[in-house]
């Protein structure tokens, strides 16, 4: 048996341990920083495996480190630790059973697929060249985003890489989805105040009515989209909130606006956060009332380094079948893993999870969503497998 089978059928023994813990983790989810118990199981695991760890990285994250028996460079693999402000709506037997908090985005399969890959590497640490770091980080659902935390502690000093995967249920089981360069957009959050001066509907001529400034203002901030951006760059500026708190007879004094802005180029990005604050400013002004605004920003664009994702993707190709590897779309979502695209090369790929003869086919972030686990037995062996190649390869 070559590496990739023996690997396949390693994983393969293994799966139904890694079910065990993804169900565990599911059950028990924790909310962004605060992933106590989690990073407490995370911890016992590593500490059965014989793997060198510390705890308490970016707050509740989790770095271990497998040193291989030959020399080469160090490989950082990623898994998320949080879970989200859901109530889950399934009645499996492993449903949270905390009310409100679920593993609506997978990250439950990332941690316990990282620790199953972990699993096959401690049994190949004779051809591994180099080392493995494993980055168990919190919150990547919430700013300011635990990759930027572990950057900050400097988790990731001395690796020359960094992968991470991420499940799809857009994607059918047994596949895998992968892109080279720009792959996810930055998403920045945008609070707007228009103040005016509010009274009795029948005398707008009084007044200075900040609904119809907000209704021009939401229209005219389009032209940022259609006329400013490039045309080849993908932009996205929504408005999901807005809050007029008037009545059929009364004109309030102040409409708030929420919205997001996306983006796939980080130039762009800072020269549209100054168009819009221009914009802002000259309408609502010129129309007599008052703005504040304010842009937060988050994650920024996630780059799959071109070398590197090249590289995995053959790797990719080799373990799954290049039938079942898929090109994936650009796609608009945002993900803390940018921040270590940004400071290293990177590549983040897709493993699906989608069953529609299971009925598993619910988005990221519903409360019905749910993995065909059946892609845990891919993912651990195909991490395992791209370390191992990885390594290998940058050894030369
Ligand atoms: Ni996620």
């Amino acid at each position: 048996m070559n590496l990739a089978e023996t690997l396949r059928a390693e994983a393969r023994d293994l799966h139904p341990r890694v079910v065990a813990w993804r169900r565990h983790l599911h059950r028990h989810p924790e909310l962004a920083f605060e992933e106590h118990e989690t990073a407490a199981f995370v911890s016992e695991r590593l500490t059965e495996l014989g793997i060198a760890h510390r705890t308490g990285v970016a707050r509740t994250g989790v770095v271990g480190e497998i040193v291989g028996q030959r020399p080469g460079p160090t490989l950082a693999l990623r898994a998320d630790l949080d879970a989200l402000p859901i109530a889950e709506a399934n009645t499996h037997d492993y449903a949270s059973t905390r009310p409100g908090k679920m593993h609506a985005c997978g990250h439950d399969a990332h941690t316990a697929s990282l620790l199953g890959t972990a699993a096959l590497l401690m049994q190949h640490r004779d051809h591994i060249c180099g080392t493995v770091r494993l980055i168990f980080q919190p919150s990547e659902e919430k700013l300011p985003g635990g990759a930027s935390v572990m950057l900050a502690e400097n988790a990731l000093e001395g690796t020359a890489a960094i992968v991470g995967q991420h499940v799809m249920p857009l994607l059918e089981v047994g596949r895998v989805g992968i892109r080279s360069g720009r792959y996810m957009a930055s998403a920045d959050e945008i609070y707007l105040d228009i103040i005016g001066r509010g009274g009795h509907a029948a005398q707008p001529h009084t007044l200075i009515d900040p609904v119809g400034i907000a209704a021009q203002l939401i229209v005219a901030l389009q032209q940022l989209v259609s006329r400013r951006a490039d045309p080849r760059l993908p932009s996205v500026l929504s408005f999901g909130r807005v809050e007029a708190l008037g009545a059929t007879n009364v004109i309030p004094e102040r409409v708030h606006l929420e919205g997001t802005f996306r983006t796939f180029d980080e130039s762009w990005r800072s020269r549209a956060h100054e168009a819009i604050r221009d914009m802002a400013r000259g309408i609502v002004e010129g129309m007599g009332a008052r703005l504040e605004l304010e842009i937060r920003r988050g994650y920024p664009v996630l780059t799959n380094d071109e070398q590197l994702t090249a590289s995995v993707r053959a790797a990719i190709e080799a373990y799954v079948g290049p039938e079942n590897v898929v090109d994936l779309d650009l796609w608009m979502a945002s993900e803390d893993f940018a921040y270590y695209t940004q400071a290293l090369p990177g590549c983040f790929y897709r493993i699906g999870t989608r069953n529609e003869g299971r009925g598993i086919v619910h988005g990221l972030h519903t409360p019905q969503f749910d993995i065909d686990e059946e892609a845990l037995a891919l993912s651990t062996g195909l991490m395992a497998w791209l370390a191992l190649d990885g390594l290998a390869r940058q050894a030369g």
